[in-house]
């Protein structure tokens, strides 16, 4: 994907926020600070278009950026990370909910998984969820440069198992080395067109 502009357009928490569905939609979606902005970031080729942050639950609202005009990329807030306000929490499920299942024009949601963990109970539910309404999905492992080949080996193993994913349903990816990128695009483009 050769990207000639990035721009944010808008944020909000419902249907009322959200910009006309006139554009392909591709979402990011995981658990609070896995790397979901980052990767945005990578793939649009900006340093900081969307803000990235170490304390987890920075992302709470749903934020909606267009790509040459003509596909829109969503960040969606993380899950999982109990320390963010039980307010904020008991809006995340709706929030998300209502975006995933009403959103007409979503045409892929990419799940993001670190790979130095088994992906927890919530990653595997958000998996069942989409399958279950019907949205394809690609999963993106992150944070590759953090473990040698042989631990991502046994890692994407784990992962494959506990999520009940075959190896081209994943792709890996690093937002620090940007490993991943095109192969995360090309996926992408290639769910979109199917
Ligand atoms: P929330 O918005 O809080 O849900 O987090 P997020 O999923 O958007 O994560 P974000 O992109 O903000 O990244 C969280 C932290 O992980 C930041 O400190 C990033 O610099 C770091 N990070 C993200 N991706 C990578 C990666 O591929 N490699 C390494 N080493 N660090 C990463
Ligand atoms: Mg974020």
């Amino acid at each position: 994907m050769n990207i000639t502009n990035a721009e944010f357009v808008t944020s909000g928490t419902r249907p009322a926020h959200f910009p006309p569905a006139e554009f392909p939609e591709v979402a990011f979606a995981g658990r609070s600070n896995v790397g979901k902005s980052s990767l945005i970031n990578i793939l649009v080729n900006r340093k900081s278009l969307v803000r990235t942050s170490s304390t987890p639950g920075r992302t709470q609202l749903i934020n909606f950026f267009l790509v040459n005009g003509s596909l829109m990329l969503v960040d969606l807030p993380g899950y999982g990370f109990a320390k963010v306000p039980l307010a904020v929490k008991k809006e995340w499920g709706p929030m998300v909910e209502t975006y995933l299942s009403t959103r007409t024009n979503l045409g892929c949601v990419v799940l993001i998984l670190d790979v130095r963990r088994i992906p927890t109970e919530e990653d595997q539910l958000m998996l069942q969820w989409l399958r279950a309404y019907n949205v394809p999905v690609l999963v993106v492992v992150t944070k590759c440069d953090k473990v040698s080949k042989n631990e991502r080996a046994r890692q994407a193993a784990v992962i494959a198992r506990t999520m009940g994913l075959s190896s081209d349903e994943m792709a890996f990816f690093s937002a620090l080395s940007k490993e991943g990128r095109d192969v995360v695009w090309a996926k992408i483009e290639a769910i979109l067109a199917a």
